[in-house]
Order: structure tokens, then C-alpha cells, then sequence
């Protein structure tokens, strides 16, 4: 109902806007659709214009300035912005935690910690003098900084006039401005499409982001703040433990991190230290350690600071997940399908909590994407259990007889002739069957637990298999003899009997296994399932039209042309015969019609990141229930499944009403439909 009187209307306006902000910003809690927060911004830019007079710069109408600054100025910190010292290990701990005793003399033990997820992002201060935010600054030296105000303005999740009552007249907020992995990842796909630079992490991304003189440029940057202490505080007082300080901060609107916690004495911050370690992959944002606070503040002012830390606290740091070292080489690997792979010989650096040697390059577009020369030096990135990437080259340490990676002409292999196939982005070896590595890799696939599960044919065994020439494709498995084995360097009379025995259990098997089993380019274990439940025998799927086999949930052109061009080869026909003469047999099924699948008909997103499957692996069995799984949100789509760092198409599913569920829900639906998980 807009008031009679433009002054009470712009001020019952502007506190509307500022509340979904801060809803959707600070408490992650959307409560109004877009259109709608835009109808009420439009009326408060209208009404503005009308009463110029009545313009005031802690509007939420005047977050994003409409010219560049000229220059940066510098920022004097009257109180410094301080360092932490670091922990690398719990004894670390244990030391930190005794002089705190030590230096303390009449408190017992066990201290109280305030723990804190150690964003890495730059360090900023805020400043607001009668709860109106008059200027943001970078911490620079610590001492000086520079003059952001322009660029902090447009934060959203940084309140331009504190909400609530209580604060004091002059209060400066510190914390960490950062990217969240999610926009991160969108900034980057955005660089990628319009041919420009990719940021190499998070942090530079946010670093870049508050360097610019346009707040314009800002404006589009993902970019939070969240706080974790004060700085100046005058005209009022403050709650005597810093967890309670931080509680404040959050009451007036800013953004303070949720998963926090205070914990009695250093075994507990241990115990905090471990479990956020475990969960930092799947944390939406970056942290590099986590900082451990003495939480009374009396304590912490009778500690005071040594040089340019506090005594009262501690970050203690998580293995860097980014290291520099040397690329020494590059070799080619060749896959099952022939496909070959650039893999980056590294001198062994600690990274990610192990030694790495060795890192996937990819394809020759990713060589060329990161500019990357034998002996440079590179960042190598190892988080979680990703497999080690490059990151990065860094161009100032080329040395003089850096040589470009060249890709080979001929398999290294077999010598084969390499071809890249049109709209792809690998090389591939022609040689086919051939060729002893494609050879190896089927038969390794063949072998595996998915497939038919041959239990003792490892990899190594497989290679000396080949190497000897007593085994050519998978077919040739099943004509091994035990004396044939027994020829072979380290196998004994018991494990020859055992993989002579488990190649015969395996030949009983089930139609999806088996055709999942051939290695047929992009049939994976859903689409192989799928391929089994549609026609119900392998004749039926070697006999079918392209036409036929687009009929099937999950098939498209690309891999219907791969099946029929296998099932044309006479040499893949007669390996597959050879098998079913050797005994491979299976229950022929009775044909399920897609539509008779539990998910069919409907369509599915994935999005954000998922812990106990991978994207694609929940994208696999949505499938092998019938389901389409889509790449974006639209009004026709079902259900979101959204894990954590879910970021626009989370935000689209609730604006259209679509459901939303997270992991666990996806794994019990998965689980009523059967599925093994
Ligand atoms: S407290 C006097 N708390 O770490 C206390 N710092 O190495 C100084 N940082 O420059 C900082 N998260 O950029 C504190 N929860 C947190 C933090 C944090 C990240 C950064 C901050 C600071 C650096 C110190």
C-alpha cells in the first residue's frame, strides 16, 4: 500500500528492499521471485527520481556507481589489521594451547576457542558510523590499505545501513571477501565462451574482482563477505565473548559463517580441525585452514599480540591443494577406445596431503588452452580425490630450452596413424584391436568388477597376458589354459587354479553386464542396461536399425552409431560369437517397455556438488530409470536434485516451483527402484 507521503513511502521501500536482500544474500533464503523484488526496485527508482532531494547513499538504489573512480586512495588503519601465526599439525596445537596456560597463570584449563572456517579471500574493512557504511578497505600492508568503497557497495550480502538497533555509533567490521566455488566456476565457463582469460582460482577471481576502478565490472562478480571480528569500535559497547560479538554482528545484517562453532579446550578444536578437513571439498566456498580464537575477550586483551599476530589465536593450515613444480615431460597414453592422452610427468611435489608425479593434460586443446612447454613451471592442483590438474603455467620462469609438447603422429604404441575425428577433441590411434594398449584396455574393461568380474585378472596380469601374446582380445581369455599360466613370471599353481576358476564363473552373467562388458565407445553401464531391458537379447541389439536404437531411453545418434558400427565389424562379431561359444550365457530377459520404468517420462536436473555419487554416476542410474536427465531448469523439468554449491539453477527451480531434493533423498528413491548403490 504505497503512503500517502514520498518520504515514508521511499523509507517503507527501501527497508522492503533491503529485508529480501538480506534474505536472499545473508540468511540464503529467498522469499520473493525476482519480478517482484524488481516491480518494488522500479518504483523506488522512479519515486528517487521524482524527489531527487530525498536520494541518500545507503539507498539499495544506489549500490553500483555509474562512472569509474579515478584512482585508488589509500586507507589508514588507526587500528592495524593484523596476520595469524600458523599450525601446520595437532602438537602445533598442543604448544599454541600451553602458552596460552602459560601466559595466562591463573586460569585452568580447558580454554574456551571460538573456530572459524579460514576463508581464503582478502581481507576487508568496513566501516559504518551511525550504523551507515562509510567505507570499505583492503587490508594492504596491514597498516595501509586501499580505498574499495566503490566496489564494496555493490555486495550484496554487505548491508549499506546496519538492520536491528544496539549498534554503536562508530564500528568497523572486518572479514573476508570471497568467491564462492559455484560463481567461480560460472565466472570461468562465461571467460571460456567469449574466448578471454580464465581466473585461476577463487581467490584471484575475488582478488581481480575488488582491484577494479568500474564498480560496474564489480557489480557482475560473485563475490560475499562474510565477518569475523571488529576492528574500531566507539559510542558503544560490544558482548565479552567473541562468538557472542560475532552473534551481534549477524543481528545487524551481516553475513557471518555458518559453520562455526565454539568447542571447550585443543583436543576439540582437533576434533573441529578433522571433520571440517573432511568436509572441505563439498563446502560451497574456499578455506585453506581454520583459525581457533580464545573466546573471551578479556583473555584475549590480556594476551595481547607479538609483532603482527595476536597471541589468542592460531590458523591452523590445511595441506596447500596448490603447489608449483616442474613439468619434466609428456607422455601419450593410449585408451580403449584408442584414444590418446597427453599425461604430464612431474617432478614430485606435496600437494593435496600426497606426492604427486603425474597429472592428466587432457587433450591437445587443454595443452594449448594452458600454453604449457616441457620445463616450465606449473601450479599443480590436487583437491580431494580429484586426479591432479595443471593449473596453470607461470610465463616469468620459462627457462631458455623450454620445448613445445608435440603430439605424435603414429600410435606410440603400435604405431598406428593418429587421427583426431571431426568435433572432437582427442587424438585417436587407429589401430584398433591391434594395438597392444587398446588390446590391454579392453580386456582390462572386459575383466572388471562391473563387467563380467574375473576376479584376480588384474591389470598387471592382463599386461604380461599381452605381452606375451597368449591372450589378443577378450575371447582369447576364455581358451587360457593353466599351463599356459603357469609359464607366466610369479604366478604359482594356487592362483593359476583360482583364475581359471573365476574365468569360468564368470562366463555366467546377465545381458546388461555382458554388453556393457564388449567397450563398446560410450556405452556405459546405464545405457548397456537400458540397451538389455529394451530388447531383451544380444541378437535383438546387434540386428537393430539406427532408427531402433534411438528408440532406447539415454541412446542418441552418436552412441547408435557406435553400437551399429561395432556390431558391423566382423572382427567385433566374432569375438562376441567366440564368447557365447565358450560358454558366456545369460538369462534372456523379457523386453520392459521404457514407458514401463519407474522414472519415465519425467526430467531431471542434476546440479551443486554430490558426495556419495558422482554427477555423472546419478545422471547414469536417473537414466537406467527412465528418466531424461537435462541440463538446464525449465518449467517441464520434474525434480532438481541440488547438492551443495547449487547456485542459478537452484534459484530458477524455486522460482518455477519445480521440486527440489538433495543426495539422500535421490539415493532412497534410487534404492525403491532397485537400484544398488
Ligand atoms: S582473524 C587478528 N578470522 O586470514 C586476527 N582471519 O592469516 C586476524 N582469515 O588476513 C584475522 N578467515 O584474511 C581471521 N575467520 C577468520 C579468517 C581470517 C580468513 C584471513 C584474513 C587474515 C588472514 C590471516
Amino acid at each position: 500500500m504505497p503512503a500517502a507521503n514520498p518520504v515514508q513511502e521511499l523509507e517503507s521501500l527501501r527497508t522492503q528492499l533491503d529485508a529480501w536482500n538480506y534474505q536472499y544474500h545473508v540468511l540464503d533464503q529467498p522469499t520473493v521471485p525476482d519480478a517482484e523484488y524488481d516491480r518494488v526496485m522500479q518504483r523506488l527508482l522512479a519515486l528517487e527520481a521524482a524527489h531527487p532531494e530525498l536520494l541518500t547513499a545507503d539507498s539499495p538504489s544506489q549500490r553500483v556507481g555509474s562512472r569509474a573512480i579515478a584512482q585508488f586512495k589509500q586507507v589508514t588503519h588507526d587500528m592495524p589489521m593484523l596476520s595469524l601465526e600458523n599450525a601446520f599439525s595437532a602438537q602445533d596445537m598442543e604448544n599454541f594451547n600451553r602458552r596460552l596456560l602459560e601466559r595466562l597463570g591463573d586460569v585452568t584449563e580447558p580454554l574456551e576457542f571460538a573456530c572459524e572456517p579460514k576463508l581464503d579471500g582478502i581481507a576487508v574493512s568496513l566501516l559504518y558510523r551511525a550504523g551507515v557504511l562509510e567505507r570499505g578497505a583492503t587490508r594492504g600492508d596491514g597498516a595501509t590499505g586501499e580505498d574499495i568503497t566503490h566496489n564494496v557497495r555493490t555486495i550484496r550480502s554487505i548491508p549499506l545501513r546496519l538492520r536491528g538497533e544496539g549498534f554503536p555509533d562508530l564500528l568497523e567490521v572486518r572479514g573476508e571477501i570471497y568467491m564462492p566455488k559455484a560463481g567461480f566456476e560460472q565466472l570461468n565457463q562465461r571467460a571460456r565462451e567469449q574466448g578471454e582469460k580464465e581466473f585461476v582460482n577463487p581467490r584471484n577471481a575475488a582478488a581481480g574482482s575488488l582491484r577494479q576502478l568500474d564498480a560496474r565490472i564489480t557489480d557482475q562478480r560473485p563475490l560475499e563477505m562474510c565477518c569475523y571480528s571488529v576492528g574500531l569500535v566507539e559510542g558503544g559497547t560490544l558482548p565479552v565473548r567473541h562468538a557472542q560479538v560475532l552473534d551481534c554482528l549477524s543481528s545487524w545484517g551481516m553475513k557471518i559463517n555458518a559453520d562455526s562453532a565454539t568447542v571447550l579446550g585443543i583436543k576439540a578444536c582437533d576434533a573441529y580441525y578433522e571433520s571440517l578437513a573432511e568436509r572441505r571439498n563439498s563446502l560451497s566456498y574456499d578455506i585453506d585452514g581454520i583459525v581457533f580464537k580464545v573466546n573471551e575477550m578479556d583473555l584475549q586483551q590480556r594476551l595481547g599480540f607479538v609483532s603482527r599476530a595476536p597471541r589468542w589465536a592460531i590458523a591452523r593450515k590445511f595441506p596447500a591443494q596448490e603447489e608449483l613444480t616442474t613439468l619434466l615431460d609428456v607422455e601419450f597414453q593410449v585408451g580403449r577406445t584408442g584414444a590418446i592422452t597427453p599425461v604430464a610427468r612431474l617432478k614430485p611435489v606435496f600437494v593435496g596431503g600426497v606426492t604427486v608425479s603425474n597429472a592428466t593434460l587432457h587433450n591437445s586443446d587443454e595443452v594449448d588452452r594452458l600454453g604449457v612447454q616441457i620445463g616450465d613451471t606449473v601450479i599443480v592442483r590436487r583437491a580431494g580425490d580429484v586426479i591432479p590438474q595443471i593449473v596453470s603455467v607461470v610465463p616469468d620462469r620459462r627457462p631458455k630450452d623450454a620445448r613445445p609438447v608435440s603430439f605424435p603422429t603414429h600410435c606410440p604404441v603400435c604405431e598406428s596413424v593418429v587421427e583426431r575425428e571431426e568435433g572432437e577433441a582427442a587424438l585417436r590411434c587407429m589401430g584398433g584391436l591391434v594395438c597392444a594398449a587398446q588390446q590391454k584396455a579392453a580386456i582390462k574393461h572386459f575383466a572388471a568388477r562391473r563387467a563380467l568380474d574375473i576376479d584376480g585378472l588384474g591389470d598387471k596380469l592382463v599386461e604380461q597376458l599381452v605381452d606375451e601374446s597368449l591372450v589378443e582380445n577378450v575371447a582369447g581369455l576364455y581358451s587360457l589354459t593353466k599351463d599356459q599360466l603357469l609359464l607366466l613370471e610369479r604366478m604359482g599353481e594356487k592362483s593359476a587354479e583360482n583364475l581359471m576358476s573365476a574365468l569360468q564363473t564368470s562366463k555366467q552373467t546377465s545381458l546388461a553386464r555382458f554388453v556393457f562388458a564388449l567397450g563398446v565407445r560410450e556405452v556405459g553401464e546405464a545405457t548397456a542396461l537400458n540397451l538389455a531391458r529394451h530388447f531383451g537379447s544380444w541378437k535383438a541389439i546387434a540386428a537393430a536399425s539406427e532408427d531402433q536404437l534411438l528408440e532406447v531411453a539415454d541412446v542418441g545418434p552418436v552412441v547408435a552409431d557406435h553400437l551399429r558400427q561395432f556390431f558391423d565389424s566382423a572382427s567385433s562379431m566374432g569375438v562376441v560369437l567366440k564368447l557365447i561359444d565358450a560358454g558366456v550365457n545369460w538369462p534372456d530377459l523379457p523386453v520392459a517397455p521404457e514407458n514401463n520404468l519407474p522414472l519415465a517420462g519425467e526430467t531431471w536436473v542434476v546440479t551443486g556438488k554430490l558426495e556419495t555419487l558422482s554427477r555423472d554416476q546419478a545422471k547414469a542410474c536417473l537414466q537406467a530409470q527412465g528418466a531424461k536427465v537435462a541440463g538446464s531448469v525449465s518449467a517441464k523439468t520434474t525434480c532438481l536434485v541440488a547438492g551443495p554449491g547449487a547456485g542459478s539453477k537452484l534459484t530458477k527451480a524455486e522460482d518455477l516451483g519445480v521440486k527440489v531434493i538433495d543426495e539422500s533423498s535421490l539415493i532412497r528413491l534410487l534404492k525403491k527402484c532397485g537400484v544398488q548403490i
